[in-house]
C-alpha cells in the first residue's frame, strides 16, 4: 500500500529499536523476495530489516547484526550495471548467507567464477544434498526447492566446498565453513521450497547462534517503555480510522501513557454502514478509551459536488481531510505529537518500487493516489511517533490480538481511505452513497453467513452510474447496476477473483435486488489485478 512518507524522518525514533535486540540483516540486491526473506526470519523469532545493498561494512559494524544475507535480484553479476557490495562486508568475521544473485555475487568478489548457465533453471529442482551438516542439517535429501537463475557458479573461491547439488546445478548450496560464508543458488524464503524454512532457521540458530529475543510479548513490553521514553509526559494525538493499525496504535499508546492521549475520529461519510457507531461503541465502552468523534460528512459531500475524475475525488478528499484535521488538531490541542500507523513496508526502500533494468536502480510505480490516516503533509508542526514501523501487517495483528483487540478489528478486511466514494463510480451524493451502503451491507452480511469472510481478502459492491430496463412484478425498472468485487490475494500488490459459492452469488443478488431500493441488477466482476486493479477507482 503506498502511504506518505512520515512527515520528518528525523523526528521518528521508532520505539522498539532497542539495541538489545538481535538481528539479521538481508542486504537487498533488487529482489521481489527481499521483504519476504525478513518475514521468515521474523518467524523464527528474530529480528531482521532490509537495507539497501549499497549499506558499508562501517555501517553494518555499527548496527551488529548476528548475520547477513544477500538477497537474489535480477542482474547478472557481469551486467557493467551489476550491484556490488561493500568488499570489506567479508572482513567483518559476520556470518553471510547468499542468495542466487547474492551468492553469485559472493562467489565473484571472493575469486570464484560464474558464468551463464546452459540451461536457465526455474521452478522446482530436488536438492541432492552431499553434506547433511550444518546448513542442510534436517533438510531432506531430494527436497523440492525453488530454483530461478540463468547464471550459475562454475569455480568456487578458495576455503569454500559444495553442500547438495541438483540435476541442472553442481553447486546450489556452498559454504566456507571457516569464514561462516554461504550460498544458495535457490530461493529457501519462498514457500515451494520445502525445507527452505528449516534452512533459514539453521542460518539463523547454528551459524549466526541468535536467541528468540523477537516475540510479540517482548515487543509489547518494549514499545511501551519506548513510547514513554519517548514523549514522557508530553500530549499525543492520534487519528483513528478503525482499521487494525491505527486501532492497535490506539491501545498501545493508551497502555503507555493513558489520557495523554487524544484519538480523534473524523468521519467523512465513506464508511460502511453503521462502522461509525460500531466503533465509537467499541472504543467508549468496551475499551474505556475516549474518542473525539468529528463529524464532517456534508463537507466532504460537498466538495465532491459534480465530481467524477477518480483521481480528482482522491485529491478533494485527501485536501479535506487534512483541513479537517488542522482545524480539529487546533481545537483540541495543543499536541506535541503526532501518532502515525506506519508499517515496515512503507519504510524500507524496496516497497512499491520496482528495479529498472537499465540502471539497477529502484524506481517508485504509482498507479493510484492513496489517502489515509497517514496521508499529512510534511510541514505539520508535529514531531511522530511511530510504534509500529518496525513490523509487518500480520506481527501488527499478533499485536492487537494480545493486547486485547477483538477479531472483528484484528481481522478485518483492508478498506481505502476515501472508503465508499471510490465505489461510487461517477459523482457520489447522499443518495447514491445510502443506495450502495444499503448493497454492501448485504455482500457483508452474507459474507458472513455463509462462512466466507476468512477465505476472502476484500468482498464490496461498487456502484455504477447507468441504468438499465428491468422487471419487477408486472412492472418495468429503469434503475442502476451493482458489482459485486470479491478477491483473493496476499497483499493487495496482485489479486484473483474469488471463486465464491454460486449459491452465494444467487442469495447476494436476489437480496440486494429486492431490498435495494433504486438497484435492479447485480454483476460480478471477474477481473484479477493485473490488469485490473481490486478498486475501481
Ligand atoms: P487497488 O485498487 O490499488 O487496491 O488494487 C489495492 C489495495 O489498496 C486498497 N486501497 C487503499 N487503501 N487508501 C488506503 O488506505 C487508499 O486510498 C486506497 N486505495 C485502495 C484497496 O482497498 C486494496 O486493498
Amino acid at each position: 500500500m503506498v502511504q506518505t512518507p512520515p512527515l520528518s524522518a528525523d523526528a521518528a525514533i521508532a520505539p522498539g529499536e532497542s539495541p538489545d535486540v538481535q538481528s539479521i540483516v538481508i542486504l537487498d540486491f533488487g529482489s521481489q523476495y527481499s521483504e519476504l526473506i525478513a518475514r521468515r526470519i521474523r518467524e523464527t523469532q528474530v529480528y531482521s530489516e532490509v537495507l539497501p545493498y549499497r549499506t558499508s561494512a562501517a555501517e553494518l559494524s555499527e548496527r551488529a547484526p548476528k548475520g547477513i544475507i544477500f538477497s537474489g535480484g535480477p542482474s547478472s553479476v557481469y551486467d557493467d550495471r551489476a550491484p556490488q557490495c561493500d568488499p570489506e562486508i567479508w572482513n567483518l568475521g559476520i556470518p553471510v548467507l547468499g542468495v542466487c544473485y547474492g551468492m553469485q555475487l559472493m562467489v565473484k568478489q571472493l575469486g570464484g567464477s560464474v558464468e551463464r548457465a546452459e540451461r536457465a533453471e526455474y521452478g522446482k529442482a530436488a536438492l541432492q544434498i552431499d553434506d547433511p551438516t550444518d546448513l542442510l542439517t534436517n533438510v531432506a535429501d531430494g527436497s523440492t526447492m525453488w530454483m530461478s537463475h540463468g547464471d550459475s557458479v562454475t569455480e568456487l573461491p578458495s576455503g569454500f566446498e559444495r553442500l547438495a547439488h541438483t540435476d541442472n546445478t553442481p553447486d546450489a548450496t556452498i559454504a566456507d565453513h571457516t569464514r561462516k560464508l554461504y550460498g544458495v543458488q535457490f530461493h529457501p524464503e519462498v514457500v515451494h521450497s520445502e525445507d527452505g524454512q528449516a534452512l533459514i532457521r539453521n542460518f539463523v540458530y547454528h551459524i549466526c547462534k541468535c536467541e528468540p529475543t523477537w516475540t510479540t510479548e517482548a515487543f509489547i513490553d518494549r514499545a511501551i517503555a519506548d513510547i514513554r521514553k519517548q514523549v514522557g509526559d508530553k500530549r499525543v494525538l492520534l487519528a483513528l480510522s478503525g482499521g487494525v493499525d491505527s486501532s492497535t496504535l490506539a491501545f498501545l499508546l493508551h497502555k503507555a501513557i493513558g489520557d495523554k492521549l487524544t484519538c480523534m475520529f473524523i468521519d467523512q461519510g465513506f464508511m460502511r454502514k453503521y462502522e461509525p457507531e460500531r466503533l465509537m461503541k467499541l472504543f467508549k465502552e468496551e475499551f474505556a478509551i475516549s474518542v473525539e468523534y468529528v463529524q464532517a460528512r456534508d463537507r466532504f459531500l460537498s466538495k465532491l459536488k459534480d465530481i467524477t475524475d477518480p483521481e480528482e475525488k482522491r485529491r478533494l478528499i485527501g485536501h479535506e481531510f487534512i483541513r479537517v484535521f488542522e482545524e480539529e488538531s487546533t481545537r483540541l490541542g495543543p499536541f506535541d505529537y503526532l501518532a502515525q500507523g506506519t508499517l515496515y513496508p512503507d519504510v524500507i526502500e524496496s516497497a512499491n518500487t520496482n528495479i529498472d533494468p537499465k540502471t539497477g536502480e529502484r524506481v517508485a510505480v504509482k498507479i493510484k493516489s492513496h489517502h489515509n490516516v497517514g496521508g499529512l503533509p510534511k510541514d505539520l508542526q508535529f514531531k511522530l511517533v511511530e510504534p509500529l514501523r518496525k513490523l509487518f501487517k500480520d506481527e501488527v495483528r499478533k499485536v492487537g490480538r494480545a493486547i486485547g483487540l477483538p477479531e472483528e478489528i484484528v481481522n478485518r478486511h483492508p478498506f481505502p481511505g476515501p472508503g465508499l466514494a471510490i465505489r461510487i463510480i461517477g459523482e457520489v451524493t447522499a443518495e447514491r452513497l445510502n443506495i450502495l451502503r444499503d448493497a454492501d451491507l448485504i455482500v457483508r452480511q452474507e459474507i458472513n453467513r455463509q462462512g466466507l469472510y476468512h477465505q476472502v481478502w476484500q468482498s464490496f459492491a461498487v456502484l455504477l452510474p447507468i441504468r438499465s430496463v428491468g422487471v419487477m412484478g408486472d412492472q418495468r425498472t429503469y434503475a442502476h447496476p451493482v458489482i459485486l468485487r470479491l478477491v483473493q490475494s496476499e497483499d493487495g500488490m496482485t489479486a484473483d477473483w474469488a471463486r465464491v459459492p454460486y449459491e452465494f452469488l444467487e442469495i447476494v443478488s436476489n437480496r440486494i435486488v429486492n431490498e435495494v431500493k433504486g438497484v435492479n441488477r447485480v454483476a460480478l466482476d471477474i477481473t484479477s489485478k493485473p490488469p485490473g486493479t481490486i478498486e475501481w477507482e
